[in-house]
Parts: structure tokens; C-alpha cells; sequence
């Protein structure tokens, strides 16, 4: 069997290798995304694992047949720019990698609300230019707060109990409800009474689809006034430009924001120096109400060892036994 993993980064090569030695199995490693030019590379191998922001054209699929590869193996869990028709017409399968750490995320999570609630952006920057005085950076404690959990799957869930080890009261909202969040009797009947009645909305829900919000001018105008919004899940579930004016404005306190509607292109690149063509990404980015980091939360050795892995496991069982446990149904 000989794979070939495309968009490769430094931090994710050594364990790739490692995991290449010890099953005896070929890994060609690849530091260019997966193209409809690169997919040429893989010509005689038998699967291809990769991970990119990008979408994933839909000729890629087309080659891929030609080929005779007829598994893509993701090594991240998001699979929002994969075109499920493409794949269908090739009779490719796909899988992900659906907890290669939750804990990450959460944790991530909860360290940027800190973060806001102590004003430490703000903060750091005074620090920096040694103004060493503490107002207007009075903070807020967690412990007094309502955290109202969107989506508690295991990142919601794993969000939820360390939010409980603060003392913040939790609710939560899911469509599906999970039975240990049942008992707790955490859940409310809907979503907006989740943002009405919550000081701090966190997003641990998929992309809704192009052109669908959760958190835009009308959602913002439910919430508590002072409320503040998390999201580490997916940038096109918030209506930034709402967001911002509704921070500017007062009614919101403020965001976190680890993922962007328009991160493509700018997340995990080095712009330095440069001025951003994006300026509602710039507003953001100098305003001490956000914390804005580049999608960054599931960055951990933890997390990158197991979506290393747990892709390249999962392309040895489909091609072995022509499933795996982490195959997406493409008809959803
Ligand atoms: C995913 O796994 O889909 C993520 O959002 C994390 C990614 C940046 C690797």
C-alpha cells in the first residue's frame, strides 16, 4: 500500500513519519494543498490523505478516478468544503477525523473568554508601552456568569465542565440532546432563549451553510445587554460586520473570535508588515474587545499527533476492508 499526504505542515511531518515506520506502510509527504495540478502527483498510489482550508475543487475527484483512488482521508473534522456530489459521482468515500482532541478546543474556548473578561488584550499592550496603571481594565469573574453552551457535542460538553469547575451557571441548546446533559437538566427549548437569557454565548455547532448566521443584527438584538460571544467553531456562523458595530455600540461587550467568515487566505500566513486588504478584519484585529486569534485552537501536539494518525488509520481500514469507522455519510 503507498499513501500520499498533501498540505503537510513541519508540526505535523515527524509524527506522519513515525507512524510510516512503525505500520510498514509508504507515506509520500506533500507540503502543497490538494489541487486539481497536485492531484497528479498521486498517480499510483492508493489513497490520499490531506487537510487545506481551501475547497477542494471539484476536479480533484474527477483525476482521482481516473486514478483508481477512491478514498479521501481528511485529517481535520470539518468537511464543510468538501463537494459531497463530486465525490459521489466518483464513488470516492471520505473520512475525518472527528475527536483528535475536544479538551483542545475547550480549552482554547475558555482561555480567550478569560482572557476578555480580564481585558489582558488591552492590558499587555499598556504593559508593553509601560503604562503600568490598571483602569479602564476592571474585570469580570466568570463565576458570576451565565454560559449558555450552543451545540454540545464533545467539544460543548467538554467546554461545559470546565466552565462548571469555574462556577459559571450553565445552559446549553442542541437539536440532538445528549442523555448526560439531559439529567443535568441543562438544556433550554431554544435557541433564542439560549441568547436571552446567557452573559456569554459560545458556538461549538458546524457551518449552518453559506449565507447562514446564528449571531447577525436580529440574534444580537435577543442577547443580554454586556453579553459576549465565543466562538471557536466556525467563522461564517457569525455576521461579523453585525458584531462588530454591536460591540462598538455598547450592546455587546465583546468576542472571541479563533475562526473568521473570511479567514481563507489570511489565517496561517505570514502578512506581516503588510496592510490587510480585508479592513473590517483590521478593525477587528486593533480592538481590545477581541481577542482574534487565527484558528488556533485545536493547535496542540495532542491534537496534531492524533489527526496525523487516526487519517492515516482510517485510509488503511477503508482500503483494507473498505470501510472505517470515520467514513462520512455523503448523503446527509
Ligand atoms: C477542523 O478540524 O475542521 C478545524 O477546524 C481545525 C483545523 C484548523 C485543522
Amino acid at each position: 500500500m503507498k499513501l500520499i499526504d498533501y498540505g503537510v505542515r513541519s508540526d505535523e511531518k515527524p509524527y506522519i513519519e513515525e507512524w510510516s515506520k512503525e505500520n510498514g506502510i509508504e507515506v509520500k509527504i506533500v507540503t502543497d494543498l490538494l489541487t486539481p495540478e497536485t492531484v497528479q502527483m498521486a498517480k499510483g498510489f492508493d489513497g490520499i490523505v490531506a487537510y487545506q482550508q481551501l475547497p477542494y475543487d471539484e476536479k480533484i475527484f474527477d483525476t482521482m478516478n481516473e486514478f483508481g483512488i477512491h478514498v479521501l482521508s481528511l485529517r481535520n473534522v470539518g468537511v464543510d468544503n468538501v463537494p459531497f456530489e463530486a465525490l459521489k459521482k466518483n464513488q470516492i468515500r471520505l473520512t475525518n477525523v472527528p475527536s483528535y482532541s475536544p479538551e483542545a478546543i475547550a480549552e482554547y474556548s475558555v482561555t480567550g473568554l478569560m482572557a476578555l473578561l480580564r481585558n489582558l488584550k488591552h492590558m499587555i499592550r499598556k504593559v508593553d508601552d509601560h503604562d503600568f496603571t490598571w483602569a479602564p481594565d476592571i474585570g469580570r469573574e466568570l463565576n458570576q456568569l451565565t454560559v449558555g453552551v450552543a451545540g454540545t457535542g464533545r467539544i460543548g460538553r467538554a467546554a461545559m465542565k470546565i466552565y462548571q469547575g469555574f462556577g459559571a451557571k450553565i445552559i446549553a441548546y442542541d437539536k440532538f440532546h445528549n442523555p448526560e446533559i439531559e439529567k443535568q437538566g441543562l438544556y433550554v427549548d431554544s435557541l433564542d432563549e439560549l441568547l436571552k437569557k446567557s452573559d456569554v454565548v459560545t458556538l461549538h455547532i458546524p457551518s449552518l451553510g453559506k449565507g447562514h448566521t446564528l449571531i447577525n443584527k436580529d440574534s444580537i438584538s435577543e442577547m443580554k445587554d454586556n453579553a459576549i460571544v465565543v466562538n471557536t467553531a466556525r467563522g461564517d456562523l457569525i455576521n461579523t460586520e453585525d458584531l462588530y458595530d454591536a460591540v462598538v455600540d455598547g450592546k455587546l461587550y465583546g468576542a472571541v473570535l479563533d475562526v473568521y467568515e473570511n479567514e481563507v487566505g489570511v489565517f496561517n500566513n505570514d502578512l506581516n508588515g503588510q496592510e490587510l486588504d480585508d479592513k473590517l478584519l483590521e478593525k477587528v484585529v486593533k480592538s481590545p474587545k477581541f481577542i482574534l486569534t487565527p484558528h488556533i485552537a485545536f493547535y496542540t501536539t495532542k491534537a496534531v499527533k492524533n489527526m496525523a494518525t487516526i487519517s492515516l488509520n482510517s485510509m488503511v481500514d477503508e482500503i483494507k476492508n473498505g470501510k472505517s469507522e470515520n467514513e462520512i455519510n455523503l448523503e446527509k
